[in-house]
């Protein structure tokens, strides 16, 4: 019932416009093997125009890394929803490097899903554990907090187009991706957490694993089933990387 979401997470790449247009070209030629699945793209914020013109409104959807609640004013460096309006219909937020670099706090996190939700596009929420926690026994308190501090801000989850993205800070960019099981163990809370707050919504809402997903794992992450998909990373930036993902998401 809830159709597979592979959204490609490029970070700070690639470093030209022509770079970007290309992958972006590749992304969306692989992204044909897989028509069942929603693939979004979310290139830096710099190259969302160009992006967007190059696959035009029937391609891949896109998605921004991140953005601020307000709507104007004096935030330096910072994009409004009403810039992202009709460029993209996704917005990744709190992400695990904006929580760790950028000063991205619950709160705030909080703030950003429902100004997305208003302005009418899907938020991306990204919660995770980080090692320590993890050892200390703790990921299921942190899931809870970010969480809850995630769709805190919401009347109802009810048609506001939300995902949410479990990401293991330990697993991100290391090769070290959660298990299977440990990963469904955790979506399977996020869904708990959900359901307390809207019963009727919860079980359409997708929840993504994110973190070293590859085109090996992938397949066995998507048979799980609390898991609707992926936020990647590095295997993004390669497209037959990514169609592979695409491809087993399709299978599941
Ligand atoms: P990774 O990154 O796939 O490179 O681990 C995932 C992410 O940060 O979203």
């Amino acid at each position: 019932m809830r159709a597979p979401i592979i959204a490609g997470n490029w970070k700070m790449n690639p470093t030209t416009l022509d770079e970007a247009v290309a992958l972006a070209h590749a992304v969306e030629a692989a992204a044909r093997v897989a028509p069942s699945v929603t693939a979004v793209i979310c290139p830096p914020t710099i190259w969302l125009a160009d992006v967007q013109r190059a696959i035009g409104r029937d391609g891949i959807s896109i998605g921004a890394q991140t953005m601020h609640f307000e709507e104007r004013g004096a935030f330096t460096g910072e994009t409004s929803p009403l810039m992202l309006d009709g460029l993209v219909q996704f917005v990744i937020l709190g992400h695990s490097e904006r929580r760790l670099y950028d000063g991205e706090t619950d709160e705030r996190v909080g703030r950003k899903v429902a100004s997305a939700v208003a302005h009418g596009l899907r938020p991306i929420a990204a919660v995770g554990e980080r090692a320590e926690e993890r050892r200390a026994g703790e990921t299921a308190a942190v899931i809870d907090r970010q969480v809850r501090a995630a769709v805190g801000g919401l009347d109802s989850l009810t048609r506001t187009g939300l995902v949410i993205a479990y990401e293991p800070v330990w697993a991100i960019g290391t090769g070290d991706a959660a298990s299977a099981a440990d990963a469904q163990e955790v979506c399977a809370q996020i869904r708990q957490i959900l359901r307390a707050a809207d019963a009727d919504a919860a079980d359409a809402i997708p929840i993504q694993y994110g973190g070293s997903v590859t085109a090996e794992n992938a397949g066995e992450l998507f048979s799980q089933p609390d898991i609707d998909g992926a936020l990647v990373g590095g295997a993004s930036l390669k497209p037959d990387q990514f169609a592979a993902i695409l491809r087993a998401a399709a299978r599941a």
